[in-house]
């Protein structure tokens, strides 16, 4: 086999065969075939695209690259879920604690962020002394135990993406939806769950520019999970503008621990709702929506959800104390409020302009050596379709510096507000199975 052919082939438009597809993914994780040619052939798929069986045999040889988690020790059945990222995205650290005190069981690899703020290890570690690390036994113990265990990669899981992704970052081949959708797919896979549930966002602050666009990834993936004889299901949600209130790593833990007594957003609520919905049914913990929904909010009401948030970071050797009294958590050294210079109703809040803001605060990271501050951030006190009045804040910035002119002058650039009234768009666009 030549890998040459192979790239003609894709250039014509073709359909690779899987022999072909496992000559590549192999021939470029083990260093046989080099960049360049992968390059040309990347881009051919971008160009050409893939079938759903070319796409379900690209993820089964990337898959087969490294190791796999073992859940089988686990009782029960074990949910994962994914968000392909927004900004003030802290879904797992609420839902998570929610649909384990509901009776499921979430076995979580999580990761860290690049860009706009981090990822939920990182906003886990913004918690004093949160361990993200755990020898798979003790990994597997807790989830038998508590329900709940979140942590670090500790396997060498799918070596092929991260060698196929970093050459995608710099070839300008990220954006294709065969190749996104093989990426995320052969990592949860890898991670070994028995059910996926996939939060593909759309908007400003999401990979994805259009809801179409993010259902026809979600529904590349839920092809993948079909292939493999998983439970995947896919909401598509909205992220024009910021998911719920906070953007910033001690800022979100705050937030998901409020939400968790029932006193969070509502938008960020109704995603914890729907994703949690879906994952206790297809934990075969709830025969519908509403049986689902009200569970869910009977673990709030009752304290067992944020119960299993405080028990998992204990046991991690977090000092959960810290989330008892939500005032001991990371503080900077300023809080700036920022005030409307207008009235009007709030026509927009780009959703990847303030995550880019707070990561010039120091929120997030451009390299993965980069150290991220726990404390800073952004508050917003109003989202898209609030009246607003000259003079009332905006937001409140969380910040060890005071603010330069170019950070406010992109802020308020950030914001389109007018004299006419809009409608609230739906969070949830549509839930796929
Ligand atoms: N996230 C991933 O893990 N892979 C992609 O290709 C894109 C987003």
């Amino acid at each position: 086999m030549q890998i040459l052919d192979i790239i003609e082939k894709k250039k014509q438009g073709f359909e690779l065969s899987k022999e072909e597809i496992d000559y590549f993914v192999s021939g470029y994780t083990e260093n046989r075939l080099p960049d360049y040619q992968i390059s040309a052939l990347l881009m051919a798929i971008c160009l050409q695209s893939m079938t759903a069986r070319e796409t379900a045999d690209l993820t089964a040889a990337m898959l087969n690259s490294g190791e796999r988690m073992d859940l089988s020790k686990i009782q029960g059945i074990t949910c994962d879920k994914h968000s392909t990222g927004g900004v003030g995205d802290k879904t797992t650290l609420a839902l998570t604690p929610m649909v384990v005190a509901c009776g499921a069981r979430v076995a979580k690899m999580s990761g860290r962020g690049l860009g706009h703020t981090g990822g939920t290890l990182d906003k886990l570690e913004a918690i004093k002394g949160f361990n993200v690390q755990m020898s798979e036994e003790a990994f597997l113990n807790q989830v038998n135990t508590l329900g709940l265990a979140i942590i670090g990669q500790s396997k060498n899981l799918v070596p092929a993406d991260k060698k196929l992704y970093a050459l995608r970052d710099v070839t300008a081949t990220v954006q294709s939806i065969p190749l996104i959708a093989s990426s995320i797919m052969s990592k949860k896979l890898a991670c070994g769950s028995d059910t996926i549930l996939l939060d593909v966002k759309y908007g400003k602050g999401a990979f994805m520019p259009t809801p179409q666009k993010a259902l026809e990834l979600a529904e590349a993936m839920l092809d993948i999970g079909k292939h493999f004889h998983k439970d995947v299901r896919a909401l598509i949600s909205n992220m024009n503008e910021p998911l719920g209130f906070a953007i910033g790593n001690a800022l979100e833990v705050k937030e998901a621990v409020e939400t968790l007594k029932g006193k969070g957003p509502k938008d960020f609520l109704e995603l914890c709702l729907c994703a949690g919905s879906q994952m206790l049914q297809q934990a075969k913990l709830a025969k519908d929506d509403t049986t689902a929904r009200a569970m869910l909010l009977e673990v709030i009401e009752n304290g067992k959800a944020l119960d299993k948030l405080l028990d998992m970071v204990a046991l991690q050797g977090g000092d959960s104390n810290q989330l008892k009294h939500v005032e001991l958590l990371p503080q900077a050294a300023y809080t700036i409020d920022i005030p409307a210079k207008q009235t009007g109703y709030i026509h927009e809040i780009h959703a990847l302009a303030l995550g880019k803001l707070a990561m010039r605060l120091g929120a997030g990271r451009i390299r993965l050596e980069d150290n991220i501050d726990p404390a800073v951030g952004i508050v917003l006190h109003k989202k898209c379709a609030d009246y607003v009045c000259e003079g009332e804040t905006l937001a409140t910035i969380h910040t060890q510096k005071k603010l330069s002119k170019e950070w406010l002058a992109d802020f308020y650039a950030a914001y389109s507000i007018q004299s006419t009234a809009i409608s609230k768009t739906p969070l949830v666009y549509k839930i796929i199975m």
